[in-house]
């Protein structure tokens, strides 16, 4: 009885966390922009595969997908990877059409930057998690480094 319980207070904390770190925005996100070309494709393309790393490892952590450690380290390596290059992503002032980023990127690119520092170690921990248990701290972690950026540097 009392391991029922347990078990479906864990799995609504679960759906409310995924509900917290899914409404960051980028759930919805998967109409790539069309025309866009250059770097904006590119970190349009960047932007979206991280997305979907985190829909899937969402999906996860609502049972809706059986919990897979080999996954969770594939897909954060390449979400940690792409952190990486995402400075080089945005030289100065590259903001033509249909790019959401704001000028005030280049006007901060230092801390700009130090957020993309925080998504590869926030990566890097969740690529380290060993079960379903473990998810919703470190994917809400993850989400926050999304959304600390969006909210700051990207057209609402
Ligand atoms: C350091 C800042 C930064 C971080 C960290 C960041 N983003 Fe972004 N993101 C942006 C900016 C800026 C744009 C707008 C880019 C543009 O339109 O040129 C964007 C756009 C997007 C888009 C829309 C892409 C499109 O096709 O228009 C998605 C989806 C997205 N981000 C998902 C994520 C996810 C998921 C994470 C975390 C795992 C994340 N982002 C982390 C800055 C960031």
């Amino acid at each position: 009885m009392y391991k029922l319980h347990r078990r479906r207070d864990l799995m609504t904390f679960r759906g409310c966390i995924a509900a917290v770190v899914l409404s960051a925005g980028f759930a919805s996100a998967a109409l790539a922009h069309s025309g866009a070309t250059g770097v904006v494709k590119q970190r349009m393309e960047t932007m979206k595969s991280m997305g979907d790393t985190m829909k899937q490892l969402g999906a996860m952590m609502q049972g809706k997908q059986a919990f897979d450690a080999a996954i969770v380290a594939g897909r954060t390596s390449v979400m940690k990877q792409h952190a990486a290059e995402l400075p080089k992503m945005f030289p100065k002032g590259s903001t033509q059409h249909p790019s959401e980023a704001l000028p005030k990127i280049w006007e901060s690119f230092e801390a700009f930057s130090k957020i993309t520092s925080e998504l590869e170690s926030t990566s890097s921990a969740l690529g380290d998690v060993k079960s379903a248990d473990a998810l919703p701290v470190a994917m809400t972690a993850v989400g926050k480094t999304c959304k600390a950026c969006h909210q700051d540097y990207r057209k609402p």
